[in-house]
Formats: structure tokens, sequence, C-alpha cells
């Protein structure tokens, strides 16, 4: 045992569609801030887009790393319609709180099936997942404290637009 095994490989495809449809989401949620002149939103969500594209690419290399070839699929359009910055940053929690479950689930298959460089590989996402819900949850209660606040707001933008810029292909 400890080979790869269709069913997890059929899980990981998957996940790397998952990882995508999170930039994807990210893509579109700083569309909206920076329509809406929240520039640093925008670009935090930018950089966040960008991590999830990295993601992807992380699973992505990993698969063709075990001799097998990768299967994109389709990416639904993401939701791009936002009634507030917080509502944004509420969305992308509960993105965030769905992927960990995914996540999860992907290692509890990897353990069933005895995949153990699948579950070696899956601990830097499971880490990861604690770190991103964390930063977001933080957003989102700054967002609630802000309230209708517009100068704390127009802060709050600025100090996300301080982001340092993602480990590879961020926006300026
Ligand atoms: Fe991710
Ligand atoms: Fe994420």
């Amino acid at each position: 045992m400890g080979r790869m095994t269709t069913q997890v490989l059929e899980a990981i495809n998957k996940q790397i569609a998952a990882e995508f449809a999170a930039s994807f989401s990210y893509l579109a949620m700083a569309s909206w801030c920076e329509h809406h002149k929240f520039m640093g939103a925008g670009r935090w969500l930018r950089q966040q887009s960008a991590e999830e594209h990295g993601h992807a690419l992380k699973l992505f290399d990993f698969v063709l790393a075990r001799n097998h070839p990768v299967r994109l699929s389709g990416i639904d359009e993401p939701k791009s319609e936002f009634g507030s910055v917080v509502e944004v940053f509420e969305r992308a929690l509960a993105q965030e709180q769905e992927v960990s479950k995914q996540i999860d689930g992907l290692y509890e298959l990897a353990f069933r099936e005895k995949v153990f460089a699948a579950m070696a590989e899956l601990q830097w996402f499971i880490t990861e997942q604690v770190e991103e819900e964390k930063t977001v949850r933080e957003i989102v209660a700054k967002c609630h404290m802000v309230k209708d606040d517009s100068a704390a707001l127009l802060d709050l933008d600025r100090e996300l637009g301080g982001r340092g810029p993602a480990t590879e292909g961020a926006a300026k």
C-alpha cells in the first residue's frame, strides 16, 4: 500500500478545481471592492486570489510528481454582487470554512486508503486553512467594529492594502 489510489487521485483533482474556484471567487470579490473604490480590500483580495492559484498549482505539481496526469475541470461562475465590504469578507470566511472541510475530508480519505504521500502533502493544507480562517475571521471582526463609521472603514481599507506581497504572482 501507500500508492496513489483512483479515489484519492479523483479527490485531489476535485480539490485542484476547488482551489481554482476559490481563486476565481476572490478575484470577483476584488473586482467588486475596487469598483466601489475600496482599493486596499481589492489589493488584499487580488493577493488572496493569487495564493489560491498557488494552492491549486501545489496540488497540480503533487499529482504530476506522483506520475499521474492532472484532470482539470470547469469552474462555476463566482458570486460577484455584494452589498458591502463586510458581506464580501463574510463570504470569504464561509468559503474558507468550506475549503477546510474539503481538505479534512480529503485527508481522511487519504488516511483510509493509506496514501501516505498524499497525507504528508495535505498536512501543509490543513495548517494553511487554520491560518487563512484566522486571518479572514479577524478581518470580518474588524468590519463589524467599523460598522457605519466611514472614516474607520477607510482606515481598515488602507490597512488591508498594506498586505505584504503574496508568495507568487501578486497584483500591484
Ligand atoms: Fe486554498
Ligand atoms: Fe484559502
